[in-house]
């Protein structure tokens, strides 16, 4: 099976990933297209979604699983990217090496175990590596057992575990992938991208 995906310019792919956020109920707290274009806007980033005929008629592509993420600098002014990279900082080497963090992706419900996530972070692989950054990295929770084991499945390394003093599923986990023409060789699904608005 080809994935189609579409490759989104800032304002038009912060609206449509607000869209499909509203279809995920595990996410307490969606984000809005500002807050996405706030945190992407003066940073390099890849907004992607892959694309499924709708249910209701065969002939139209719907978007059903999506993927943001944008460089992380060593110096970080934004106050959450700031903490992000002091709990990464003794476990990612920050200095000549451009690093890319894969911020927020999911699939809806009903097309997931159909590879879009996969076929998502392959591209997302292939363009960090085309782009020339040197290492992915991604944080998660304890309590997100499906990311957890789909992250495994998609060969991340563990780096990091921070706990929460109280409530251990709460706990953040950060994984990371190493970039490199071997990784490209490894992926396992088959592309189309297209440039979207
Ligand atoms: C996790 C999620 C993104 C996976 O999306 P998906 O499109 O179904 O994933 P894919 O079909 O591309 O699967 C990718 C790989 O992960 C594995 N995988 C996916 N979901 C899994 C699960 N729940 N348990 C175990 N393995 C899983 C697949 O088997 C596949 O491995 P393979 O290619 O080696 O066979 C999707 O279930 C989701 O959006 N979940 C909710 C998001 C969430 O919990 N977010 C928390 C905030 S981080």
């Amino acid at each position: 099976m080809e994935h189609v995906i579409r490759q989104y310019t800032l304002e038009p792919g912060a609206l449509e990933v607000q869209y499909i956020e509203e279809c995920f109920t595990e996410f307490s707290g969606k984000k809005t297209a500002e807050e996405i274009i706030e945190r992407l806007k003066d940073r390099d980033h890849l907004i992607l979604l892959s694309m499924a005929p709708s249910e209701d008629d065969d002939g139209v592509l719907i978007p059903v699983s999506y993927k943001i993420g944008h460089e992380l600098r060593a110096q970080e002014t934004n106050l959450k990217l700031v903490d992000l990279v002091g709990q990464l900082r003794d476990v990612v080497e920050f200095p000549n090496r451009r690093i890319f963090y894969s911020w927020i992706g999911g699939t809806r419900t009903e097309w997931r175990g159909r590879g879009h996530y996969r076929a998502l972070t392959e591209q997302q692989e292939e363009w960090a590596h085309a782009n020339g950054y040197h290492e992915l990295v991604v944080k998660t929770k304890n309590r997100f057992y499906g990311m957890r084991a789909t992250f495994d499945h998609l060969n991340f390394d563990v780096i990091k575990f921070q706990r929460h003093l109280k409530d251990n599923r709460e706990s953040k986990v950060y994984l990371s992938k190493k970039i490199a023409a071997d990784v490209l060789r490894q992926h396992q699904t088959t592309r189309s991208v297209v440039d979207a608005a």
